[in-house]
């Protein structure tokens, strides 16, 4: 009968088509699944069929609509193959690749990080704090009233017209902050920037790094202390290093110690770093005057403790060979691609 061959026709021409665009896909898709596709006019015409023929045809014109929707989803996605294909070969794989300027970390920040890392292993956390302090968290409280001669030893920045506003000379202002508002146990690192107006010349500058350490609980011994900064000198400089303890005076401890590290370059032979006497030195240290746990309301009756603070440059100026401090600050990117590769 005509409309059966009409039909089969249909799908012979789904069968074989071939698109070459997406105008042509949008062609086939109007002609056979849009809404006045050619399927409905030819199902139209069963009413040309006999009965008993009409299922047959029913279920030929379904077949030419199912295999129109295969047909169609296959054509698409050859069709978007085909597209990408032409993007990629647009790509030229030889053309030299666009290179990223890549940062690195500065020294400074390497060993501080370094210094950190070490200290966190022994339950120290990280407590930054600012760096414009009043005179109480930068002198007062730490044992340095006004018109005591130690004052002098750190040259003072004053934020002008405001002698009681300071550039901080030393990171232990931070200890007071964190006495003032938390409870003992404490047990603390904060690295930071610290300023005094000194003569900038290759080994002092007017700001640099330091990193304090405080710790407070009951109990706390000058042995603490040494195991504490043992432990630091063993894992920062190598195993075998040795420390040194001598005494020294810092207002703000007693008794006060300055500590000295065996030399990590030639390990008491004597070289330039060590400048032949086999010993460098690191820190300041001490166990916390009790005058300092008052002043922040911690009772000295029941609480003891340790501080040290460690100068960041002098170890860094060591340890990478750096003659002059002031390449520490210049910003020479000559200079800080030498730490790209440098993985602490
Ligand atoms: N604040 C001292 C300085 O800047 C370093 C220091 C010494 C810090 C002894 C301490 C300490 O906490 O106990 O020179």
């Amino acid at each position: 009968m005509e409309v059966f061959d009409k039909a089969t026709a249909l799908l012979e021409e789904v069968q074989q088509a071939e698109i070459a665009d997406g105008e042509a896909l949008e062609q086939f898709r109007i002609r056979f699944l849009g809404s006045k596709n050619v399927l409905k006019s030819i199902f139209s015409e069963i009413k040309f069929v006999p009965n008993e023929r009409k299922r047959e045809f029913g279920q030929l014109v379904n077949a030419v609509k199912q295999a129109a929707e295969g047909k169609y989803e296959e054509l698409k996605s050859a069709l978007e193959l085909k597209e990408q294909d032409a993007k990629f070969a647009e790509l030229d794989l030889t053309r030299p690749g666009v290179s990223r300027v890549v940062g690195s970390r500065h020294p400074v920040r390497l060993v501080m990080e370094e210094m950190v890392d070490i200290f966190r292993k022994i339950g120290f956390t990280v407590e930054e704090d600012r760096e414009i302090e009043d005179d109480w968290h930068n002198f007062s409280a730490l044992n340095l009233p006004e018109d005591h001669p130690a004052r002098d030893m750190q040259d003072t920045f004053y934020i002008s017209l405001d002698p009681a506003t300071v550039l901080r000379t030393h990171t232990s202002s931070v200890q007071v902050r964190v006495m003032e508002r938390q409870k003992p146990p404490i047990r603390i690192l904060s690295p930071g920037k610290v300023f005094r107006n000194e003569t900038i010349s290759a080994r002092s500058h007017c700001f640099f790094h330091q990193v304090e350490g405080l710790y407070i609980d009951k109990d706390v011994s000058f042995a603490d202390l040494l195991q504490t900064l043992q432990f630091f000198a063993s894992e920062f400089f190598g195993a075998d290093t040795k420390i040194k303890v001598r005494p020294s005076y810092f207002p703000f401890t007693e008794p006060s110690a300055e500590v000295d590290v065996s030399c990590f370059l030639c390990h008491g032979e004597g070289c330039n770093v060590c400048k032949h006497t086999g010993w460098v030195e690191i820190l300041g240290c001490g166990m916390v005057d009790p005058n300092v746990l008052e002043n922040c309301k911690i009772d000295s009756s029941v609480y003891s403790g340790f501080a040290f603070g460690i100068g960041v440059e002098r170890i860094v100026m060591m340890k990478y060979g750096i003659k002059d401090i002031r390449t520490l600050s210049e910003n020479d990117v000559r200079f800080l691609d030498h730490f790209k590769s440098v993985i602490v």
